[in-house]
């Protein structure tokens, strides 16, 4: 056999691999939202495959992956026909690449300027929204380019996707507009811990779990996660819209009230671009959403439809990838932590290595699915990622020889710090420790209960919790009040002046009230809403305490769940207890309610934006403030919420960012008792 025609068997050898692992990593992200493999790696075996097609173009076929974006549809969602194919983007991953994408379309368009918008590429699911006459009728999928999954009526539940439009929009017989659904990072924490608090499975990341909420068969559940969406394209108008650029049609979307990027930007020549690609690399951890790079647009709509598309991906447009956030590196141990309600977390102490400019060496296991689907174990290599300022994570084991023969790893039976029993609950993806008086639990709960939000005890810190605990000289809640500053002063690192500071501060956290106090016994379930709604409703811990489950349930924000696991905490013998000495020690239990007092929002701030139906700002102003609220014009991590009506400005944003609740008029109006 010739050299030449061995080659090309070889290659079309691993063209049909490469093809083939593609389909299934397709198949993994788009129809099940379970990727096994990261981006990067992914965009490596495309790459691959592109250039062995290039080297052997009698190997491409119309079937190839490079020839077609991936994804079909999953059953159990009515197909949407897309106007036309929503395709994939193409890929620089340097500046290189990107001054080649210019001087190829320079070959297309010779003699042009190029002006480009630069938009963050947000790291979420594609989705396409039709509008008639200003109403919002239909939203799909991407499904496999062509043909989509109906979720309108899960798209419905996003709260800042505009159901009906405004402005220059509204009047079109007919839009098709195309975005991303996706969840900022602050908010797609709270997600997993409420959901791990619940016993219920989490997401390895926001983009998971975007796309895992858009496709919920039940639409309820959808409503309770913290979705956004951003839009990018206008795919199709009748009557055709006379838009000169994209920068235009971006300045429409936002007249008319559809949400765009935080972060896009039109420049003049393609250095601003990768000047704009390098400073938002720079700011990466500070966006607040997963992004994994930058996309440049042609602005001109003119240029584009001259430029045109190829089946994979327009080529007016380019994705500049930041660096990789991932680096191999082996895990030494795999530790469990245990947390506030007993839950078992595993994670790993890994070689050190760096990422990005930072030093890594632990990262998150998230719990014993997760370790079972990777299937590491101790001693071996794997890739992790850091992904925005969240901990890293390993995203796979490298395949070794040597993985066999180590040991597979299994959750303790125990408790690893107080010996306890641990066991996997029913229908739980947790592991818990039973002990309620585990050292560790009691640590955490310590922390939480001094917490800002809770009762805002300021030096009490890990390092005095742990003495504090070690020592046997708290083991409660109730304990703390009845330290004295000679006690404080025995701890190590801790001088006179910081314990007088630390006495004085436990000593003031008693005027906190009922809502504080709730939220501070960290009871299963009830958050600081759930908290602040029974202190609103009993006014004192008396009249709560004498409350049925039924009558918790019935007040408007808390379910069955929340009202069963007050009862159920309540119910306890040694909860009941901890609730009396706190009480002999001062410990303020009541709260003035809205009919009593009238000062239900002391000690809440609000920011107010966009424009409210059935209140000026200054009316909005007036009824947050006679209830004893305050209003600031700016978001930071004081804000404790942001009334958001049609139309929100950056406020919105830096809300999502910060994790902060935001209000909708309807709920502004229950908080502020007018609903
Ligand atoms: S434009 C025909 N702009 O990235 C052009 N896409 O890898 C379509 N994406 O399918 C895409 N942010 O789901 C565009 N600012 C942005 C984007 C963006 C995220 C997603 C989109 C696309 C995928 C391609």
């Amino acid at each position: 056999m010739s050299k030449a025609l061995k080659d090309m068997e070889k290659a079309n050898a691993r063209v049909e691999e490469l093809r083939r692992l593609i389909r299934r990593h397709d198949y993994l992200y788009y129809v099940l939202a379970r990727p096994e493999i990261s981006d990067a790696e992914y965009d490596k075996l495309f790459n691959e495959l592109k250039r062995l097609e290039e080297q052997h173009p009698e190997l491409v076929t119309a079937e190839s992956p490079t020839q077609k974006v991936g994804g079909e549809i999953a059953e159990g969602f009515a197909p949407v026909r897309h106007s036309s194919p929503m395709l994939s983007l193409d890929n620089a991953t340097s500046e290189a690449d990107v001054r080649e994408f210019e001087a190829r379309i320079k070959r297309i368009i010779p003699d042009a300027a190029f002006k480009y918008v630069c938009e963050p590429k947000i790291d979420g699911l594609g989705i396409a929204l039709v509008y008639e006459r200003g109403a919002f009728v239909r939203g799909a999928t991407r499904g496999d380019g062509r043909v989509g999954e109906d979720v309108t009526h899960n798209l419905r539940t996003i709260r800042n996707l505009p159901k009906v439009l405004r402005g220059p929009l509204a009047r079109y017989e007919q839009l098709e507009i195309r975005g991303e659904v996706f969840m900022w990072q602050a908010a797609f924490q709270k997600l997993n811990r409420d959901l791990e608090e619940a016993g219920e499975s989490t997401f390895a990341n926001p983009r998971n779990a975007a796309a895992g909420s858009v496709r919920q068969k039940d639409s309820r559940i959808t409503a309770t996660r913290p979705l956004d969406v951003t839009l990018y394209q206008l795919a199709a108008s009748s009557p055709s819209a006379n838009l000169g650029s994209h920068w235009e049609v971006l300045e429409a979307f936002r007249a008319s009230g559809l949400p765009v990027s935080p972060g896009a930007r039109r420049y003049r020549n393609l250095d601003a671009a990768i000047a704009y690609h390098d400073e938002m690399e720079a700011k990466r951890s500070e966006l607040g959403f997963e992004s994994d790079g930058v996309v440049l647009k042609v602005n001109s709509l003119a240029q584009q439809e001259a430029l045109g598309f190829t089946t994979h991906h327009p080529r007016w447009a380019i994705a500049f990838k930041f660096k990789s956030q991932q680096a191999r590196t082996r895990i030494r141990r795999i530790l469990i932590n245990v947390g506030r309600t007993g839950a078992l977390t595993p994670s790993a102490e890994v070689d050190p290595v760096e990422i990005a400019g930072a030093t890594i060496s632990r990262t998150t296991l998230h719990n014993a699915d997760e370790i079972a689907r990777l299937e590491v174990r101790e001693g071996d290599l794997v890739v992790i990622e850091r992904a925005g300022d969240v901990i890293p994570h390993v995203v796979e084991v490298v395949p070794e020889p040597e993985h066999k023969s180590r040991p597979k790893f299994k959750m303790p039976t125990r408790c690893p710090v107080c010996g306890g029993r641990a066991h996997r609950p029913e229908g739980e993806v947790v592991w818990r420790c039973d002990n309620a008086a585990c050292p560790a639990q009691l640590k955490e709960r310590l922390l939480h209960f001094g917490s800002r939000r809770a009762m805002d005890i300021e030096h009490l810190g890990e390092a005095v919790v742990n003495q504090l605990v070690d020592r046997g000289l708290v083991k409660d809640f109730a304990d703390l009040y009845h330290l004295d500053v000679e006690t404080l002063a025995s701890l190590e690192r801790l001088a006179r002046k910081s314990a007088t500071n630390l006495h004085e501060a436990i000593q003031g956290s008693k005027g906190r009230g009922l809502a504080r106090l709730l939220f501070a016994l960290g009871i299963r379930h009830v958050g600081e809403h759930a908290a602040s709604l029974f202190a609103q409703h009993y006014g004192s811990m008396e009249k709560l305490l004498s409350a049925t489950e039924e009558e918790l349930a019935e007040i408007y924000g808390i379910g069955p769940r929340i009202a069963s696991s007050l009862t159920q905490f309540l119910a306890q013998k040694e909860n009941r207890r901890v609730i009396d000495r706190l009480q002999d020690v001062g410990v303020k239990m009541t709260e003035q309610t809205a009919a009593g007092g009238k000062k239900p929002l002391a000690g809440k701030t609000f920011v107010l934006t966009g424009t409210l139906e059935d209140f000026s700002r200054d009316e909005a102003k007036v009824a947050i403030i006679r209830l004893g609220g305050r209003v600031t014009a700016s978001v930071s991590k004081k804000t404790h919420y942001v009334v958001a009506g049609a139309d929100p400005g950056s406020k919105y944003d830096d809300a999502r960012r910060l994790g902060i609740r935001v209000l909708n008029e309807a709920e502004f109006k229950k908080v502020i008792g007018q609903g």
